[in-house]
């Protein structure tokens, strides 16, 4: 089984509150929860330097706080203008009650 990096407890997550995470060797982090899933994309949107997690998120989206741009949170496809190029998302995997992503994901 390859290496996996700890986030953050899935406890620390709540519906519609994504978490920034700051984490060794990764980019600023999001973590989000919908609909019991959990979800990790970089935290800073690709159309400028806002931070995704001081955005609104709405179920499935997150809308940028700077320009209204947004990115579906699943698969990190951009789907509302000015964003246009999708945002990086991590395969979660839930060990021990923690949100963890792989640790060859490292920039
Ligand atoms: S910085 Fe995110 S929409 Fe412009």
């Amino acid at each position: 089984m390859s290496e996996h990096i700890s986030l953050c407890n899935t406890t620390d997550v709540e519906v519609d509150k994504p978490l920034a995470v700051d984490t060794e060797g990764f980019p600023p982090l999001a973590v989000y929860l919908v609909e019991e899933e959990f979800f990790v994309t970089d935290n800073i949107c690709t159309h400028g330097m806002a931070l995704l997690t001081e955005g609104y998120q709405e179920e499935g989206e997150i809308e940028c706080p700077f320009h209204g741009g947004a990115f579906d949170i699943k698969t990190g496809e951009a789907i509302s203008f000015p964003c246009q190029t999708p945002i990086k998302s991590y395969p979660v995997t839930i060990i021990d009650g923690k949100v963890c992503i792989p640790a060859d994901m490292k920039e």
